[in-house]
């Protein structure tokens, strides 16, 4: 197992199942059971995701001093993460509203509040670098600092800079260049994605790229043994939400190529439990353990 320092965001999650998009409008609807909240965020789903294989992990992440903040640092606690480097820092705790449909599409409607104009003390994470094999720095603002402290300290980087469509973009150019395992979605991509692959390697030098394909599963394009191959999506269960499906392949990937060395081993076990972690409402939902997952590959091949 590998020690993770994550830095990215928490949210409260509210999930509301819709019959289908687009939403007509009425004035009132009873989706029995079809609302639930949780905390979640990428840097929430991460580090549940990790710590649910069995990796030691610290989460470090601004929320509120509001009620919202309160129920998240009980989640965290249940969920078995660390709250110390989760500081409640903001009035208000971010949340979002995620609606789903039936073949689960998502509609996310995410609040920010003013989280992307506060830093996160330099010296907490400068605390915990030491102690982890790999920093996950989340393309959330307060983490940008921490990619030249990783980078200083020769910490491997990674990170997802979700969906993209310049390869100059200013928001995540510093993601893209500090990274080592670089994540990104296919949903805006300008150009096929072998190409913008190539065209993100030739700039950035990434080493190890995923770009993940929604149901037609992920693009691995890794650098030093010059492959580019696409992998199809597992089916494990049927589909509920596809929210977070992302953070899962992302977070399963980085566990999985700790311990093996091997991007193409550990993209196979990411698609697998994504896969899985789909059938679930909540995008910290639905992780499997290193065993269940080991099973579930297995009983796959
Ligand atoms: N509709 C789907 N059908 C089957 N598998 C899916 C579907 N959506 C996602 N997946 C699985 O989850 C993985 C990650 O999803 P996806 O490629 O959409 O991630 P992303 O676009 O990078 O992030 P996000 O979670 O924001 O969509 C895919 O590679 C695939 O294995
Ligand atoms: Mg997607």
């Amino acid at each position: 197992m590998s020690n993770l320092l994550i830095c990215g965001h928490i949210n409260l999650e509210t999930t509301l199942r819709v019959d289908r998009f687009p939403l007509n409008y009425f004035p009132v609807c009873y989706p029995f059971f079809g609302v639930h909240s949780r905390a979640a965020g990428v840097g929430y789903n991460i580090a549940r995701a990790l710590t649910t294989l069995g990796n030691p992990t610290r989460l470090l992440s601004l929320i509120g001093q509001d009620a919202v903040g309160q129920l998240v640092q009980h989640s965290l606690a249940a969920d078995g993460l660390k709250t110390e480097g989760v500081l409640p820092t903001m009035p208000e705790t971010c949340q979002s509203v995620i609606l789903y449909d039936a073949d689960g599409r998502r509609q996310i409607h995410t609040d920010l509040k003013d989280v992307q104009s506060r830093p996160y003390p330099p010296d907490i994470f400068q605390q915990y670098l030491p102690w982890c094999d790999l920093a996950v720095l989340c393309n959330i603002n307060y983490s940008r600092p921490f990619l030249a402290q990783a980078k200083q300290a020769g910490k491997p980087i990674a990170t997802d800079v979700h969906t993209i469509s310049d390869l100059d973009d200013d928001y995540n150019r510093d993601y893209m260049a500090a990274a080592d395992i670089l994540f990104m979605s296919h949903e805006r991509l300008p150009d096929a994605p072998e190409d913008w692959a190539r065209k993100v390697q030739n700039r950035y030098g990434t080493a190890v790229l995923v770009i993940g394909l929604g149901a037609e599963g992920a693009l691995l394009a890794v650098r030093q043994d010059n492959l580019m191959e696409r992998f199809p999506a597992v089916f494990t269960r049927p589909i509920v939400n596809t929210i977070g499906a992302g953070d899962a392949l992302f977070a399963v990937f980085i566990h999985s190529y700790l311990q093996t060395g091997s991007p193409t081993t550990a993209l196979h076990y990411a698609l697998t439990f994504a896969s899985y972690k789909i059938g679930a409402v909540g995008a910290a939902e639905g992780f499997l353990t290193a065993v269940e997952l080991e099973k579930l590959v297995i009983g796959n091949q």
